[in-house]
């Protein structure tokens, strides 16, 4: 009883100093962190240092995964402005300012005063997030400043990546260039506000793999994101903020989401514990259909089919010849002239990748008949859906001109109903 007690007390003052010795997660005005030195977030999940990428010289400041024999890196304050020697030094200055300077005197990267801070300090979480706050305040809504807002190449549970339409932040996630040099290369990934938001994949300014509209349960692109074991995730659309969320479903597996630019991919990765190596547990684009615009206007791109790109229903290639031989960028135009004054028709089709949103409108409270009319009505209008497909079906989305990067799936995709002749629309449900 009495040996059992002392040694529970041992026990806790060697925990508690070990802990006290590790994990110093916060830094206050009067302190520094100079290269060499680390932050580790209190539960030791992640850890604020200065880092060398691959075989390069230059100093880094990043948060990276404790406990994980090849550092991976998932945040740099100072991507685009490396340090070339040891002096790095970070600061929280008592306005809330974060400071990175080099020999004593040159900033490198530093971020902007918050109105109001009184006694700021900055703190490494257990998220991976760096945040200012007031010493005595920690509720996240009320945090100065957040790495998380500022994301490099690196999405982990619990970020959002898209806007804060109140202060105009746009979470867009930005590739490293190579392994050795975390600037920013042409690989983004973020929220398209263009018409109805969906998540795009962009190389430079050209979007590269869309995820499809957020159907209510998932983006209609993206059924493989739907029911997996290892994370979930949540889409937000309101008036003040367009983001998406994940989450891991399993705490104890450490699970990010980066941007490959060598492979041009976002590739979610698991640490496989046993291996002790990181598992890539899906890649996008996930297939040749994946990838934007393959089959060109107005065609439906199926991987499943030979030849992928197929025509929609109602329409036949704009240059037979050269579609013939495999060369699809024209597309397809109708086969039979609409004929708006007269009365078009609809035609149904099943299971598919909403339309790249650029030239969508929308309405969340319009049923499919009162979406329906709303397009028949309107001669530019080429196709019409649901928003949201839960619960029966809600809201209203309709698309002008040309329809482009439809993809034939094989479950969970949307229906799109698509403006044709009215002696072509066999299977126009809703007439
Ligand atoms: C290192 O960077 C500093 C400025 O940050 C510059 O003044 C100095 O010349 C650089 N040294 C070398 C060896 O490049
Ligand atoms: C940096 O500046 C501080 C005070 O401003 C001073 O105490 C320290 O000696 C300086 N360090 C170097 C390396 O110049
Ligand atoms: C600091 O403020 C300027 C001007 O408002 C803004 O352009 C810049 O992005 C801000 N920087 C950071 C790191 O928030
Ligand atoms: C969570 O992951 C750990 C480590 O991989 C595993 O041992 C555990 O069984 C998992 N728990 C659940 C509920 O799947
Ligand atoms: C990019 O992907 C390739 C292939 O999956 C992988 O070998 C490489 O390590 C990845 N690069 C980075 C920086 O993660
Ligand atoms: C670890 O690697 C071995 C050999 O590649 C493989 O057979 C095994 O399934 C892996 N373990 C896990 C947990 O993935
Ligand atoms: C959306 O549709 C509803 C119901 O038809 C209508 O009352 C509302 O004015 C529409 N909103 C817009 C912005 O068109
Ligand atoms: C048809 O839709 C386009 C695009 O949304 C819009 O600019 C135009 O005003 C609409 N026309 C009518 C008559 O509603």
């Amino acid at each position: 009883m009495e040996m059992s007690f002392y040694f529970c007390c041992a026990c806790c003052f060697l925990i508690f100093f070990s802990k006290a010795a590790t994990a110093i997660d916060t830094i206050s005005p009067s302190e520094s962190l100079t290269d060499g030195m680390t932050l580790v977030s209190n539960e030791g999940a992640f850890v604020l240092g200065f880092f060398s990428p691959g075989s390069s010289k230059n100093r880094y400041l990043g948060i990276w995964f404790n406990n994980i024999p090849m550092q991976t890196v998932v945040w740099v304050a100072n991507r685009i402005n490396p340090i070339n020697d040891s002096t790095g030094l970070l600061q929280i200055e008592s306005s809330g300012r974060i400071v990175l300077q080099v020999q004593n005197t040159t900033a490198v990267w530093s971020t902007n005063t918050t109105a109001g801070a009184q006694n700021p300090v900055l703190q490494l979480l257990d998220s991976g997030n760096l945040v200012v706050r007031e010493g005595s305040d920690s509720s996240p809504e009320n945090y100065l400043w957040q790495s998380f807002d500022y994301p490099t190449d690196t999405i982990l549970p619990g970020m959002k990546v898209g806007f804060d339409l109140r202060t105009g932040i746009d979470r867009r996630f930005l590739a490293w260039k190579n392994w050795d040099d975390p600037s920013p290369g042409d690989l983004t990934y973020g929220v398209d506000l263009e018409g109805s938001p969906e998540m795009v994949l962009w190389k430079g300014s050209e979007k590269y793999s869309l995820s499809g509209l957020w159907d209510g349960n998932g983006f209609s692109g993206a059924p493989y994101y739907r029911s997996n074991p290892i994370f979930e995730y949540d889409f937000v659309w309101n008036e003040n903020e367009v983001y998406c969320i994940f989450s891991s479903r399993n705490q104890s597996v450490k699970l990010r989401n980066v941007l490959n630019q060598t492979q041009s991919q976002l590739q979610i990765c698991t640490w496989n514990q046993e291996n002790q190596t990181w598992q890539q547990f899906i890649d996008l684009p996930i297939d040749y259909c994946d990838t934007y615009g393959r089959c060109g206007p107005n065609a439906n791109c199926d991987s499943n089919k030979l030849p992928t790109c197929q025509c929609l229903t109602g329409f036949k290639p704009k240059w037979p010849q050269k579609w013939s031989s495999s060369d699809y960028s024209g597309g397809c135009v109708h086969s039979k002239p609409l004929n708006c004054q007269q009365g078009d028709g609809f035609i149904r089709i099943a299971n598919v990748n909403t339309p790249d949103t650029t030239n969508s409108w929308v309405n969340k409270t319009m049923n499919l008949k009162e979406c329906r009319a709303r397009c028949l009505g309107n001669c530019s209008c080429m196709a019409y859906t649901n928003l949201d497909v839960t619960g029966g079906g809600s809201g209203c989305v309709m698309w002008n001109g040309d329809l482009n990067n439809i993809k034939q799936l094989q479950m969970d995709g949307q229906d799109l109903y698509i403006r044709v002749s009215a002696s072509q629309a066999g299977t126009d449900l809703h007439s």
